[in-house]
């Protein structure tokens, strides 16, 4: 490759990943826009589902590692559910009001604009999809209105719940 060649390949790529940036970044604006909405008892998931560029990867992807929507000290909710569902969440994080309230409210978004990304096998049974994404959705504003009021015993409840959706609509669509 000459120099130029290069050049161009190297601005491509920079292009890209600059693309894709801010793409993340519209998403994961959106989903924090509909999270408030919801808190409010709105939430119109339309902005957010065009945001996510009917790509139910990049949505799912909000919810782990590095990739992940970060709410205040919380990042990667995938595992803060995992955890709270199996040991129930220490005095440290239950002091964190704020954060599992928006947690919860997070959550719920990306429910709601999940349930309008099915894949294939999913399209194939919309109602089993829909189901998963109420049950994730109903928990997940329960996991906020318990992170709020600081109660361990509902906060636990709630994400046995929204680990159940993970889990069982996992096993049936992915
Ligand atoms: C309504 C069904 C449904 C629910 C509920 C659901 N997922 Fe998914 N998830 C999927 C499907 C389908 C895929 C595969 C995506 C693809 O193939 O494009 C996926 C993929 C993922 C991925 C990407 C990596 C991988 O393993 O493929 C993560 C991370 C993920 N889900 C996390 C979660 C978490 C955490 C929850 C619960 C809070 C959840 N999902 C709830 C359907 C669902």
């Amino acid at each position: 490759m000459n120099r130029v060649k290069v050049l161009a390949s190297v601005t491509t790529l920079a292009a890209l990943v600059l693309v894709t940036a801010v793409h993340a970044n519209d998403l994961k604006a959106a989903i924090s826009k509909l999270a408030g909405d919801i808190k409010d008892g709105k939430g119109d998931p339309k902005a957010a589902v065009k945001a996510a560029d009917d790509t139910l990867e990049d949505v799912m992807y909000l919810l782990r590692g590095r990739r992940s929507i970060k709410i205040g000290e919380l990042q990667d909710l995938e595992k803060l559910v995992a955890n709270i569902q199996r040991d129930g969440a220490p005095k440290t994080l239950l002091a964190k009001g704020k954060d599992l309230e928006d947690a919860g409210y997070t959550l719920a978004a990306i429910a709601r604009v999940s349930e309008h990304l099915p894949n294939d096998k999913g399209k194939k049974d919309k109602k089993a999809w829909k189901d998963f994404t109420d049950h994730w959705a109903t928990a997940a504003i329960d996991f906020a209105k318990a992170g709020k009021a600081g109660d361990g015993t509902a906060l636990k409840n709630a994400s046995l719940k929204i680990h159940e959706s993970c889990s069982k609509c996992h096993s049936k669509f992915k």
